[in-house]
């Protein structure tokens, strides 16, 4: 899968499945699933490091779980779904040439095709403009935009028509400077209708309603294996349940065992 498939995803009406993978086991069940696209997001630094807030991971953090992601995938190289991997928290807000270096040595030193980084405001802008332009593809993300949480939260964006109006010119200047695809996260579904019909690349929703042109998600979220899921992604299965009595029914027989006596022998395998 490369990015330029999934316009063609769009002009086909064929919905797109984004899934999060933090590392080989994640990457292995969103593969088997079928996903077209992992992404290598941010979260990771709440899912699988133990953050309270998507900031603090790191450049080489993402690029070291992209890594894992890439060796948990399975099928021929063809058939792979594209990695798409966030760039994180100050590894673009620093300058142009810094975000370069950032994105570039994440495509060198993984198999992650693609990057995404979020907001419109004019620098990120250019600084997307100077990575299309150096071949690396990027993907948009508006809305909820974690990695801002200290001045927007974690509420629904976009709510007035005036950030409406605001967020369509957004999402068409990133379209323009040539992302492949936007993001579009806890924003009001006839909103997102609206992006995604302004738009020729594809609309990925979480949070967004049905109207987009396909959807992501939080695969911990999905599997009911954070503590928490947003409002906006609830769990297909109560997965923490399911393992924790799983391996409560391991740690109770393991108890219960009464061990060998000396020279007892109950080798049965
Ligand atoms: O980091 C992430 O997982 C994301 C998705 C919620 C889109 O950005």
């Amino acid at each position: 899968m490369r990015p330029s498939d999934l316009t063609y995803f769009k002009q086909k009406g064929k919905p797109i499945a984004v899934l999060t993978a933090w590392d080989s086991l994640s990457a292995a069940l969103a593969e088997a699933a079928g996903a077209d696209v992992l992404l290598i997001g941010d979260s990771l630094a709440m899912v699988a490091l133990g953050h309270a807030t998507t900031l603090p991971v790191s450049l080489d953090q993402m690029l070291h779980h992209t890594q894992a992601v890439a060796r948990g995938l399975t099928t021929l190289p063809a058939n792979q779904p594209l990695l798409v991997c966030d760039l994180p928290f100050l590894s673009y807000q620093c300058g142009e040439d810094l975000a370069v270096a950032a994105a570039g040595r994440l495509l060198k030193e993984s198999s992650a095709a693609a990057v995404k980084l979020e907001g419109a405001e004019p620098e990120v802008v250019a600084v997307i403009d100077r990575l299309v332009r150096m071949g690396i593809p990027v993907m948009g993300h508006l809305g909820l935009t974690p990695q801002a949480v200290h001045r927007l939260g974690y509420r629904r964006q976009a709510t007035d028509a005036i950030s409406q109006e605001r967020l369509i010119e957004q999402a068409c200047a990133l379209e323009q400077k040539g992302c492949f695809s936007l993001v579009l996260e806890h924003v009001p579904s006839e909103l997102a209708c609206r992006v995604q019909q302004a738009l020729t690349i594809p609309v990925i929703g979480i949070g967004a309603g049905d109207g987009c042109d396909g959807q992501v998600r939080v695969t911990a979220d999905l599997l009911g294996l954070t503590a928490k899921q947003p409002p906006f992604s609830p769990a297909l299965v109560d997965g923490r349940r399911l393992f924790i009595d799983a391996l409560k029914g391991w740690v109770n027989q393991t108890r219960n065992h009464t061990p060998p006596t000396k020279g007892e022998n109950t080798q049965t395998d």
